[in-house]
């Protein structure tokens, strides 16, 4: 199987999860958007959908998938989203499609994390995969100074503007053992939108595709 079949596979499980007559929580990327075309198969039973990005949010309008603003949402079910990294205590790296901060709200809002990923993104330590940080254009070179101190090498990601007008650094040579004390380090930082580390809010269910089939990891 191509990854990409591996990621339609997961896509299209997650499924299993939407409740009729619900909002869904919508990711960004490669794996979500076949989440979207498996959600457009059902798009009369569900409400409609809060969408982490600009793309995404055409996508599920092109299927007749009705977006809401999320500030008319009190409650969410379910977020559904891929990730770029993911390891054994469901701690992720994202924002590989620059969406990071808009997933990080909409994940933060919903009950229950569902993470599609092809098993290539299964990790035990985070950090191979460069570390995407969305941060205020004026506060470049001052933030990547200090993700410098952090151990991190930061590399501008260029020609990208986030939905949020911000760009992203995307940080190298990280080996991270303990992902919720870089996420709060790296938050704190002035100039700093949002950091690509989803360990204090994680996964709480992962739906992993292989060669062998879709393997469930709950929390
Ligand atoms: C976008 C993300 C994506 O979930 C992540 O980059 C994985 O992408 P793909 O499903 O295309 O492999 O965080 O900001």
């Amino acid at each position: 199987m191509t990854q990409d079949e591996l990621k339609k596979a997961v896509g299209w499980a997650a499924l299993k999860y939407v409740q009729p007559g619900t909002i869904v929580g919508v990711g960004t990327g490669s794996t979500a958007a076949h989440f979207i075309d498996a959600l457009g198969s059902i798009r009369h039973q569900i409400d409609g959908a809060v969408s982490s990005s600009e793309a995404s949010t055409q996508k599920l309008k092109s299927l007749g998938i009705p977006v809401l603003d999320l500030n008319e949402v009190d409650s969410l079910a379910i977020y559904v989203d891929g990730a770029d990294e993911i390891n054994g205590a469901m701690q992720m790296i994202k924002g590989g499609g620059a969406a990071l901060t808009r997933e990080k709200i909409i994940a933060a809002v919903a009950d229950r994390f569902i993470c599609i990923a092809d098993a290539s993104k299964q990790v035990d330590v985070l950090g191979k995969f460069p570390l995407p940080v969305e941060v205020i254009p004026m506060a470049r070179s001052f933030v990547a100074r200090e993700l410098v101190k952090l151990g991190g090498l930061p590399e501008y990601r260029q020609q990208v503007v986030t939905d949020n007008g911000n760009i992203i650094l995307d940080v190298h040579n990280l080996s991270i053992l303990d992902a919720v004390a870089l996420e709060k380090a790296i938050n704190a930082l002035p100039g700093v939108v949002t950091v690509g580390l989803f360990a204090t809010r994680g996964a709480d269910i992962a739906l992993i595709g292989s060669p062998d089939g879709v393997k469930t990891i709950e929390r």
